[in-house]
């Protein structure tokens, strides 16, 4: 059963799987709102939009479709990152900016307050506690409930922590990511913070969708910039995904419901938010939720899936091009 978690110390309760929402982006797709609205139904109340998901089209997706169900939803929304012109993502998390990027996300949502914001990069330029004090200030004009980070070092989520609580720290976790078991979630625990997992179908490939390269659409430049969805790494990684079918056939799951039942089974402080425009994913992963793995099952998985399992580096090893930001 889908559980509520608290989010952090924020006071607010989250459902313990989020809805990823960066491609969720024009209103007029009947099946992406049919997708919305079947998750508040089934008691997924946490999405998670950005201003640079599609330039700001994730945020107005939402100002346009939620209407009266607003306040059924606990609304994250990220600042700090924008599109340079080369066409590359590039850090500014100045005061000036953050204060200008909230408000036009506010207005984007078409809503009072953002109930989490997040810093989407800790900036190079400028120390990372100007940027989280700006934010703070946000929380204290009421224009934001909490605050999180994405991305960042453990060393880094104490620095924003001691400037402001934290709520939540979102970062890529998954069967094919696990690097932040080592200082992150420890940290998170630590400190009381809630751990979002990021890309937990490692982008679909745990969905099992995508058998070969051939399978990511042309012009999907996130996953084709992917070390791990290259040819030289492909056949390894899915000869991995082979093992986790034997898995799950076992327990009558798809590969992608295991490895989303494994993050939650890490702990009720491990919020996966897979991003799931279609109906049928949505329906997948929320019955993911009823999977409940024993811990001789969960040391099974971590056992063949250690850290390093994946050829290919995580996010941090490859460079996204804007168009599926
Ligand atoms: N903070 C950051 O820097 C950062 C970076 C990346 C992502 N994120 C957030 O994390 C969310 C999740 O990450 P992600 O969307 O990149 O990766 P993901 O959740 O690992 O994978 C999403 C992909 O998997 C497909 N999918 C979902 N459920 C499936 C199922 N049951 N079977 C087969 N395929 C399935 C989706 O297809 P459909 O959409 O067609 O259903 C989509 O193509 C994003 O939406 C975004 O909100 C944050």
């Amino acid at each position: 059963m889908l559980k509520n978690v608290p989010l952090g110390r924020s006071g607010l309760t989250i459902s313990q799987l989020g809805l990823g929402a960066n491609r969720l982006l024009d209103p007029n797709e009947k099946e992406f709102v049919k997708t919305v609205n079947a998750a508040l139904d089934r008691g997924l109340n946490f999405v998670d939009s950005a201003a640079i998901y599609g330039m700001g089209r994730s945020e107005s997706f939402f100002g346009a479709v939620l209407g009266e169900r607003r306040s059924e939803v606990v609304l994250a929304s990220k600042c700090g990152i924008y599109v340079n012109d080369e066409g590359n993502v590039a850090i500014d998390a100045t005061p000036d900016t953050i204060r200008r990027e909230c408000d036009e996300s506010l207005q984007r949502l078409n809503t009072d307050v953002i109930d989490l914001y997040y810093l989407h990069q800790v900036p190079r330029d400028i120390p990372l506690e100007d940027s989280i004090g700006t934010m703070a200030e946000l929380v204290t004009a009421g224009k934001v409930r909490s605050l999180g980070i994405c991305n960042c070092t453990a060393d880094e989520l104490r620095r924003a922590h001691a400037v402001h609580p934290m709520a939540a720290l979102q970062t890529e976790y998954s069967l094919f990511t696990r690097e932040p078991e080592v200082d992150l979630i420890p940290v998170c625990r630590e400190l009381d913070i809630a751990f979002i997992a990021y890309g937990p179908l490692a982008y679909a490939f745990f969905g099992g969708t995508v058998r070969s390269r051939a399978d990511v659409p042309e012009g999907d430049a996130w996953r084709l910039s992917n070390e791990r969805f290259q040819e030289d790494a492909f056949d390894h990684n899915l000869a991995l995904l082979d093992e986790l079918e034997m898995m799950a056939a076992d327990l009558g799951a798809t590969t992608g419901q295991l490895s989303l039942a494994w993050l939650l089974a890490k702990g009720d402080d491990v919020i996966p938010i897979p991003g799931s425009r279609q109906l049928v994913h949505l329906q997948e992963n929320l019955a993911a939720a009823d999977i409940a793995l024993s811990p001789e099952q969960v040391a099974q998985i971590d056992a063949a899936f250690p850290p390093g399992v994946a050829k290919g580096g995580a996010r941090g090893g490859h460079s996204p091009s804007v168009a599926n930001f």
